[in-house]
C-alpha cells in the first residue's frame, strides 16, 4: 500500500487513549470507525472528543470549523464488521490485557481488509505475540501514545520480530501526518522506550511514600521542581490512569523481573478503583 491511499482508520476502543487517538487522526483529516463494545463506550468516547474539540476551539488552537469538520469525520460504532470491513489502518486501543487484545485481532482479521496494516496502542505487551494471532504479522506493528494524544508530541513504532520494514514506514509517515513525532523501538521489550523508563519513576515515587520516606505533595514537588518533569509522579499517574501503570508494571516484573515489584499503594488504588482523573479519583481527588 501507498501512504497516501490510506484514507479511513479504525480505532479499537473508545477510552482515554482510543478516544484521544480517534481525535488527533480525524483532526488530520482522515475518516475515523470509532468502535467499542456498547453504545454507552462508544458515546463517552464520541462526547469527550466533542469536549476537547470545543476546548481547543475555544482557545483558538483549532477554528470552529476545524473543530466541526473534525467531529463529522468520526463515525461512532459498535459492529466490528462495520467497523474495520473497510479501512486502511486499524489502531487498537483496548483494554491492557493479552487475552482481550488478542480477541478482539480474532475479529479484526476475520473482517478487516486484506491491504489494511494493524497497529496496537499496547503500553507495554510483546508486539510478537499479538502479531501472531493476526495471520498477516507482517503488517503489524506498535503504534504506541501518550495521555493525553491530543497534546503529546511522541508516538512509539515498535517492530515485532515478524514486522515488515514498510509497515513500520508507514506507520511512521501515519505518526508524522497526525502531527506527531515517532521514535523507532527496535527491540519487543516489555515497556518499550518511555514505560520502562516512566513506569519505574511512577513505581518508585509510591515506595518512597510507603516506607515513609516523604509525602505524596512532598514527591511531586521534587519531581516537579528539581528534575523538571511537567507533571508529578502521582499526578502524571492519575492521568495516566492507575491500572494502566498497574498492569504494565506487573507485566515489566513477570518478564524483566523483581526489581519492578509494584508497590502495595500503587496496588491499592486498583483494588479501590481508584484509576485516576477518568473516575475522579486517584491518588488526589478531582471531584
Ligand atoms: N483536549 C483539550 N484540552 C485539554 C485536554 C484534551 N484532551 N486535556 C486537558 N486539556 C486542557 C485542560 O482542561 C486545561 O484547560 P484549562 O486551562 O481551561 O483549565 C488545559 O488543557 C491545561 O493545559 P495547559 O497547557 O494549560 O497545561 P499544562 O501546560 O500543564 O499541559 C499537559 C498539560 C500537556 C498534560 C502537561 O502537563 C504534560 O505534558 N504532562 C505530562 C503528560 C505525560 O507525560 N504523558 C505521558 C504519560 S505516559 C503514557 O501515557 C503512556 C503509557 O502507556 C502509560
Amino acid at each position: 500500500m501507498e501512504f497516501d491511499d490510506i484514507e479511513t482508520i479504525a480505532v479499537l476502543g473508545a477510552g482515554n487513549m482510543g478516544h484521544g487517538i480517534a481525535e488527533v487522526a480525524a483532526m488530520a483529516g482522515y475518516d475515523v470507525m470509532l468502535r467499542d463494545i456498547n453504545e454507552e463506550f462508544v458515546r463517552n468516547g464520541y462526547e469527550q472528543i466533542e469536549w476537547s474539540l470545543d476546548k481547543l476551539a475555544e482557545k483558538d488552537q483549532i477554528t470552529r470549523e476545524e473543530a466541526d469538520a473534525s467531529l463529522d469525520r468520526i463515525t461512532p460504532v459498535v459492529d466490528m464488521e462495520e467497523a474495520v470491513g473497510d479501512v486502511d489502518f486499524v489502531i487498537e486501543a483496548v483494554p491492557e490485557k493479552m487475552d482481550i487484545k488478542k480477541d478482539v485481532y480474532g475479529d479484526v482479521v476475520e473482517y478487516a481488509p486484506d491491504r489494511a496494516i494493524l497497529a496496537t496502542n499496547t503500553s507495554s505487551l510483546s508486539i510478537t505475540d499479538l502479531s501472531e494471532v493476526t495471520e498477516r504479522p507482517g503488517q503489524f506493528c506498535g503504534m504506541h501514545f501518550f495521555n493525553p494524544p491530543v497534546r503529546m508530541a511522541l508516538v512509539e513504532v515498535i517492530s515485532g520480530a515478524h514486522t515488515d520494514e514498510r509497515t513500520l514506514e508507514l506507520a511512521e509517515d501515519l505518526a508524522e501526518a497526525f502531527g506527531k513525532t515517532p521514535v523507532r523501538v527496535r527491540k519487543d521489550v516489555p515497556g518499550f522506550i518511555v514505560n520502562r523508563v516512566l513506569v519505574p519513576l511512577m513505581n518508585e515515587a509510591c515506595w518512597t511514600v510507603e516506607d515513609g520516606t516523604a509525602t505524596m505533595e512532598e514527591v511531586d514537588s521534587t519531581v516537579k521542581f528539581d528534575i523538571g518533569l511537567p507533571m508529578g509522579a502521582f499526578e502524571l499517574g492519575d492521568q495516566v490512569g492507575n491500572d494502566v501503570t498497574y498492569h504494565v508494571l506487573e507485566y515489566m516484573n513477570e518478564v524483566l523481573g523483581e526489581a519492578y515489584e509494584p508497590c502495595p499503594l500503587l496496588e491499592e488504588t486498583v483494588e479501590e478503583e481508584r484509576y485516576g482523573k477518568k473516575v475522579g479519583r486517584g491518588f488526589y481527588d478531582y471531584e
